[in-house]
């Protein structure tokens, strides 16, 4: 990364204090304003998957391309399902049939190693034939278009199409032109559903609760579509959040998104029950917003030392990849005693496999 001129610490007298959003206007850094939203009751493990008994349609959806616009109901409805799955995903014998007959194509036009291999996991242990698509070998790098990929797709009658591009939206317009359910797995710095989704999951099942946790999310927010889909998805919930991040790396208007926007890393982390820590996404970064590796991981880089203002039992959180030395300490992520990070990708199979089998429930209803 080049270095910019300003810098976080020595170059500049406070640069936190007031702070320029792209868009030119100033705000005070430590401002707090809060979307008024009603306290939703608590999203506990105590009802743990009745859905998967039954059968029933509670999620009534077509696709799922981003957390903006479900309800409460709809998540906890997910998670319960979700919660069913990590339990049969812990026994040897992991196949149903649900999705017997079923087939998914994973079509990634960014690399991915956790999610589509996650994904593909969910569709098999469903018994769904899973095709993963090599875009690199595709017909894409030769010219085609988005819409032609998908309709070439579409022929095939796929029932299940999961989609990562870099483009925000290109998953949304790409569902417009397919008969089948369309799962977004990130869309630029869009949404990210799932994986909100599965830290939502990792939050309930150890803190036995979303609603009143006070959560951060700290690091480049202003690139990351898991800071977007977990701010939309948190919020419903009713927890608190923090975004913690420099000014540089914070979306305008953030606080829009009923969110704390807080720029010192000790005083976001402050009574935190989560910190949730991202990677910074260079590839989708126009410059450099950073002035080096060095001075980022001083200031944002998650260290033991930093973690004292969280609360005593905080949680650590981690999407990956994760850049160990940049975002956070080597020591801190491998903490057996703090971090979830490894918890989250269990999750991550065991809340694909709910959302495969919710979107499919109807499929399988009118069979
Ligand atoms: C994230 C993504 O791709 O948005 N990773 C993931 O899905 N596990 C976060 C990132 O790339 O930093």
């Amino acid at each position: 990364m080049q270095q910019i001129e300003h810098r976080y610490g020595d170059g500049i007298a406070d640069p936190f204090r007031s702070v320029r959003c792209r868009g030119g206007r100033q705000r005070d850094s430590d401002a707090v304003r809060r979307t008024p939203r009603a306290r939703l009751p608590v999203a506990s493990r105590g009802a743990m998957r009745p859905a998967m008994a039954t059968g029933e349609l509670r999620f009534e959806r077509q696709h799922l391309l981003g957390i903006e616009g479900l309800e409460a109901g709809e998540i906890e409805y997910l998670l319960d399902l979700a919660d069913g799955f990590v339990e049969l995903n812990r026994q040897s014998e992991k196949k149903l049939q649900l999705l017997r007959g079923r087939t998914l194509v994973n079509l990634f036009f960014e690399p991915s190693t956790r999610t589509q291999t996650s994904f593909e996991l969910a569709g098999k242990r469903l018994g769904a034939d899973v095709v993963n698509m090599a875009v690199a070998r595709s017909s894409v790098v030769k010219g085609e278009t988005l819409i032609d990929t998908a309709m070439t797709l579409n022929a095939m009658h796929p029932d299940l199409l999961v989609v990562r591009h870099h483009e925000s939206g290109a998953v949304a317009l790409l569902a417009r032109h397919v008969r089948c359910a369309v799962v977004n797995a990130g869309d630029g710095a869009h949404e990210h559903p799932t994986q909100a989704l599965l830290d939502a999951l990792t939050i309930r099942r150890r803190k036995g609760r979303i609603a009143g946790l006070t959560v951060a999310i700290c690091g480049d927010i202003l690139h990351s579509r898991v800071a977007r889909s977990n701010i939309l998805l948190l919020r419903t919930m009713g927890a608190r959040v923090r975004v913690v991040a420099p000014p540089t790396l914070l979306p305008a208007a953030v606080e829009s998104l009923g969110v704390e926007a807080v720029t010192d890393m000790r005083r976001g982390l402050e009574d935190a029950d989560i910190v949730m820590m991202l990677r910074l996404q260079s590839e989708r970064m126009q410059g450099s917003l950073v002035p080096s590796v060095r001075e980022y991981f001083h200031f944002f880089g998650l260290t033991h030392d930093k973690l004292r203002a969280a609360r005593p039992d905080a949680m650590i959180m981690h999407p990956g990849p994760m850049n160990r030395g940049v975002e956070i300490d080597g020591p801190v992520a491998d903490d057996i005693n703090r971090s979830a990070i490894l918890d989250q990708v269990e999750m991550g199979v065991a809340v694909r496999m709910a959302v495969l089998d919710a979107l499919t429930r109807r499929l399988r209803a009118n069979r």
